[in-house]
């Protein structure tokens, strides 16, 4: 069995000192751990009826376009402010300086659709608050959240479950 941490890349002291960025380019970059990493994101879902996948900017669209494909299923682009061309809902959420904002298109989903959201990591979970909030506004019901990279220490995880929706990810890090 490929061991999928040792396809992530560490790199300390990025962005800023003390941080370890993890580096999911190295897996993508790698067939087997690519098609083993998606297989393993879509295999707790499998059975729970999935309309939809959504994926946030960036780094999710690259994972959520592999999952809702192996799921046959459409997939709703998650993207940052400005970038989407129709009538949008939005969502601002806290960064460690400041904020951001993240939309959709108003029409992304159907009134109660079963979406599964898709990022490649989650930290503090801001991301992946902002991005459930959005497609419940727009009508959907978020049946889950998968990660790759899951960052216990900074609490997203338990953040996103307190919300009622599920979460897995496939490796998780002591330390960030
Ligand atoms: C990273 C990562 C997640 C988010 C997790 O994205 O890809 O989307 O941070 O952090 P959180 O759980 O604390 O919200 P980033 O905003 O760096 O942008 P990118 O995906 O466009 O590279
Ligand atoms: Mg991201």
């Amino acid at each position: 069995m490929i061991d999928l941490k040792a396809a992530i890349r560490t790199i300390p002291d990025y962005p800023k000192p003390g941080v370890m960025f993890r580096d999911v380019t190295t897996l993508i970059g790698d067939p087997r751990a690519f098609r083993i990493a998606i297989d393993q994101m879509v295999q707790p879902w499998a059975g729970a009826k999935i309309d939809q996948v959504a994926g946030t900017e960036a780094r999710g669209f690259i994972l959520g376009g592999a999952v809702a494909h192996q799921l046959s299923v459409g997939f709703v682009p998650v993207r940052k402010k400005g970038k989407l061309p129709w009538r949008t809902l939005s969502e601002e959420y806290e960064l460690e300086y400041g904020t951001d904002t993240i939309e959709i298109h108003s029409d992304a989903v159907r009134e109660g659709d079963r979406v599964l959201l898709v990022d490649d990591l989650i930290a503090t979970g801001g991301t992946a608050e902002a991005s459930i909030k959005l497609l419940q506004r727009a009508g959907a019901t978020v049946v889950g959240a998968t990660f790759i990279i899951d960052l216990p220490e900074l609490g997203g995880a338990k953040r996103i479950e307190a919300l009622g929706v599920p979460v897995s990810s496939l490796v998780s890090y002591e330390g960030h």
